[in-house]
């Protein structure tokens, strides 16, 4: 079976720059909360990269577009604005989403977006409050209360559709009766709450601030991960975790919703998690490297090299994978993804729909504009 019979949503990954370094973040190393050293500085998906996707007849029945990356700030990419107009140029008629820190460009920046945005069939952008002026940075370091406010209200006061989207942590918990008020008053369409799904509501704020002020950097854990990705086959050892859930179904969360991963690196991967693979040390990047580089090349996947259409009809997006979710994670033949096994079997959690509650703000409770 196919991966995707027809690609209905694409999740981007600009770039691999970001303003911020939160702590539960896939480029932050947890032990440091600095940018781990492994992600490559300033590199950009380039603007014909995206005029080649968006001319592939595979994105005619495109109904989404997400910015929504693993490492990146999409508003970080110095063409975002021409990334847009590209998009709009042939599918203006599908819903583009964004989420953002908020604390990036000036108030100007996001005007324009607003501008662009509502020229959609729909659209949403989320930034993210994860806390208020006094909570914050302690997860969004680096992220100024100020800025992130008033570009939101920019953005709302010039017609765009904005999620306020708060994170629940132990230092920020009393606060979003506040959040979700501040975001009525403001004028969010929506209100969201997510549940933290990484380390950092486990920390201390005191432990958080102090690691923040730190200047040191252990690259112990990553140097393992630049490695030739044909070399010193061996086998792999997984943790009984993983191996318990082999008889478990698969329930793939991007195949459910027809949607693709494009990274930074214009590779296309069928989901975000298979992507960060690619940051993720020796032993995480060794079996997906086995199961795909050593069988189809190392460009099987790139858009640099190959149209979209040439990617999907490659044998491993055409057959393998999905066939793959019949065996196990240490089967010689065709093996299951660990992360397949890790991220979408019945005892993953936090699956994205349990993490979430979302409020709707009446229309009557909108910013009422002058
Ligand atoms: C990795 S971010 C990249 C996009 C953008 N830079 C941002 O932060 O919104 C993608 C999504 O993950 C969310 N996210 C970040 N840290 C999280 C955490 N610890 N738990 C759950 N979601 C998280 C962000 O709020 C955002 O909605
Ligand atoms: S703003 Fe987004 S990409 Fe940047 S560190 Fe935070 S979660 Fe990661
Ligand atoms: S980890 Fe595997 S099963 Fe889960 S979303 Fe990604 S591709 Fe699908």
């Amino acid at each position: 079976m196919q991966y995707l019979d027809t690609v209905k949503r694409i999740q981007f990954e600009i770039s691999t720059v970001c303003n911020s370094q939160c702590i539960g973040c896939a480029r932050t190393d947890s032990s440091t909360l600095k940018t781990k050293p492994i992600i490559p500085k300033n590199q950009f998906l380039s603007l014909d990269i995206f005029e080649k996707i968006f001319k592939d007849n595979r994105t005619k029945n495109l109904t989404e577009v997400q910015f929504c990356g693993s490492i990146d700030e999409a508003t970080c990419h110095p063409n975002f604005l021409d990334i847009i107009k590209i998009i709009l140029n042939t599918h203006e008629h599908i819903r583009l989403s964004i989420h953002t820190n908020g604390g990036t460009r000036s108030t100007k920046y996001w005007i324009k977006l607003a501008t662009l945005l509502k020229k959609f069939g729909g659209h949403e952008v989320r930034f993210a409050f994860d806390g208020l002026e006094d909570t914050n940075h302690i997860y969004r370091h680096n992220v100024s209360w100020k800025k992130l406010t008033s570009n939101a209200q920019a953005f709302i006061d010039e017609g765009g559709n904005a999620t306020c989207q708060t994170l629940k942590f132990p230092w920020n918990s009393h606060q979003i009766d506040n959040i979700q008020n501040l975001a009525i008053e403001m004028g969010f369409r929506r209100f969201q709450l997510r549940h933290d799904r990484s380390v950092a509501s486990e920390m201390k704020v005191e432990e958080i601030l102090k690691l923040r002020k730190s200047k040191k950097l252990d690259l112990g854990g990553y140097r393992q991960a630049v490695y030739d990705p044909y070399d010193n086959w061996i086998d792999d050892s997984f943790k009984d975790e993983f191996i318990n859930r082999d008889n478990d179904k698969v329930n793939c969360l991007f195949k459910k919703d027809d949607m693709l991963f494009i990274n930074w690196n214009a590779q296309v991967w069928p989901c975000c998690f298979i992507s960060n693979h690619l940051l993720g040390g020796y032993l995480k990047q060794k079996q997906l490297f086995k199961e795909t580089y050593f069988l189809y090349g190392k460009n099987f996947n790139s858009l640099k090299h190959y149209t979209l259409t040439e990617i999907l009809n490659t044998e491993w997006f055409k057959n393998k994978f999905v066939a793959s979710w019949d065996n196990g994670i240490r089967d010689k033949e065709n093996p299951r993804l660990w992360i397949c096994s890790h991220k979408c079997t019945k005892n993953s959690i936090p699956h994205q729909e349990k993490t979430s509650d979302v409020i709707s703000i009446p229309r009557r409770q909108h910013k009422v504009l002058s």
